[in-house]
C-alpha cells in the first residue's frame, strides 16, 4: 500500500527506501519522479509554519501546525523517536525550531507591470534540511486552495532557471522533462542543499522565474511557496540503512516536512 502510494506521490530521502528498488538511481530527495506544476495540498503529511496556512479549517489549522504535528511527537517519544533519550529528543526539538526559524521564503517582483509584458520574479529560500527543497509559484498562501500560478492569469514564459547554495545555475531536475513536452514550470526542486542544525549552518538557494503579465487589466496576487524537510539536518533525526539511504525518524508518513508560504503579492497590471 506505502510502496504503492510512494510510487504515485515518490518524494523526499524518506521513502528512498521503500523506493530503492524502483527507482534507485532518482533519489535521495525531493520530488525526482514528476516535472510538473504542483500545488501545496500535495503534501498532506507536511507541517504548516502557519495556523493561516489553513485559514478557515478550524481546529485543523492548528493541528498542522509544526509544534503539533511534528514537535509533540518528538517531545512526546512516540514511534520512531521512543529510542531516543529524553535528552536527545529535547535536543532535537531545539534543532527542528532552530532550523524552522531559520528557514524562510521571499519573493520579488514588480509592482506593476504592463499587460502582456514579460518579468522576472525571483524567489529566495534559506534553511531546509535538504539534500532538496521545492519552489513553486501560486496565487494564495493556503495548503487546500493555492493554486498553480498559471490558473490565476500568469503564464509561464520560460524555464524556471535555479540556483543552488553555491549560487550556481543548475538543470538536474528540469532535465528529467521532455524538452518536447516544455519546460515552462511554476514548480522547481532545488538539488545539493544541506543545511547542519547541529551547528547551526543554514543554505541558502534562489529560483528566477520569467512570467508573462496577463492582457486584461487589474490587480492580480502572486506567492511563493517553499517545501522543505528537517529531519535529515542533524544526526539526531535519521538512521542510515544497510543501502545507505537516510531514512528520517519521524518515517515515511510523519510531519518532519513544512510548507511555508511568502507574503502574497498584488500585482497591479496595467
Ligand atoms: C506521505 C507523506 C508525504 C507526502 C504526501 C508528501 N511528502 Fe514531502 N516529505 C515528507 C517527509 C516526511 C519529508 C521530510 C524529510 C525530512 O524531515 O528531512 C518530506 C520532504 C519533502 C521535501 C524536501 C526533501 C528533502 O530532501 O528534504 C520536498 C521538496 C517535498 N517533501 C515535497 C513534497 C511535495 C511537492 C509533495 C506533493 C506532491 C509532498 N512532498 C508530499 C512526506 C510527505
Amino acid at each position: 500500500m506505502i510502496r504503492r502510494a510512494s510510487n504515485l506521490l515518490g518524494w523526499s530521502g524518506v521513502c528512498a527506501v521503500l523506493l530503492a528498488p524502483v527507482v534507485a538511481d532518482a533519489y535521495p530527495g525531493g520530488t525526482p519522479s514528476y516535472q510538473t506544476d504542483v500545488a501545496p495540498f500535495c503534501a498532506s503529511c507536511h507541517s504548516s509554519r502557519s495556523a493561516d496556512a489553513l485559514d478557515g479549517a478550524g481546529e485543523r489549522a492548528q493541528k498542522e501546525v509544526q509544534e503539533n504535528k511534528h514537535i509533540a511527537v518528538i517531545l512526546s517519544g512516540q514511534g520512531g523517536y521512543a529510542k531516543l533519550s529524553e535528552p536527545d529528543r529535547k535536543t532535537l526539538a531545539a534543532q527542528i525550531r532552530a532550523l524552522d526559524e531559520a528557514s524562510t521564503v521571499a519573493i520579488e517582483a514588480p509592482a506593476v507591470v504592463q499587460a502582456g509584458e514579460t518579468f522576472r520574479v525571483t524567489v529566495r529560500v534559506t534553511g531546509g534540511a535538504g539534500p532538496v527543497v521545492g519552489v513553486g509559484l501560486v496565487d494564495r498562501a493556503h495548503r487546500w486552495y493555492a493554486r498553480p500560478a498559471a490558473s490565476a492569469g500568469w503564464a509561464i514564459a520560460a524555464p524556471p532557471q535555479a540556483f543552488g547554495a553555491d549560487g550556481s545555475p543548475q538543470s538536474e531536475w528540469l532535465d528529467r522533462r521532455p524538452e518536447a513536452a516544455g519546460r515552462n514550470l511554476s514548480f522547481v526542486n532545488v538539488t545539493g542543499i544541506s543545511s547542519d542544525s547541529a551547528l547551526q549552518k543554514w543554505d541558502s538557494a534562489r529560483v528566477e522565474f520569467t512570467l508573462r503579465a496577463p492582457t486584461a487589466a487589474g490587480s492580480y496576487p502572486l506567492a511563493a511557496a517553499y517545501w522543505y524537510g528537517t529531519e535529515t539536518s542533524t544526526l539526531l533525526g535519521y538512521t542510515t540503512n544497510a543501502m545507505g539511504y537516510k531514512e528520517v525518524r519521524g518515517g515515511f508518513t510523519g510531519g518532519s516536512g513544512r510548507v511555508l508560504f511568502s507574503e502574497v503579492l498584488k500585482i497591479d497590471v496595467q
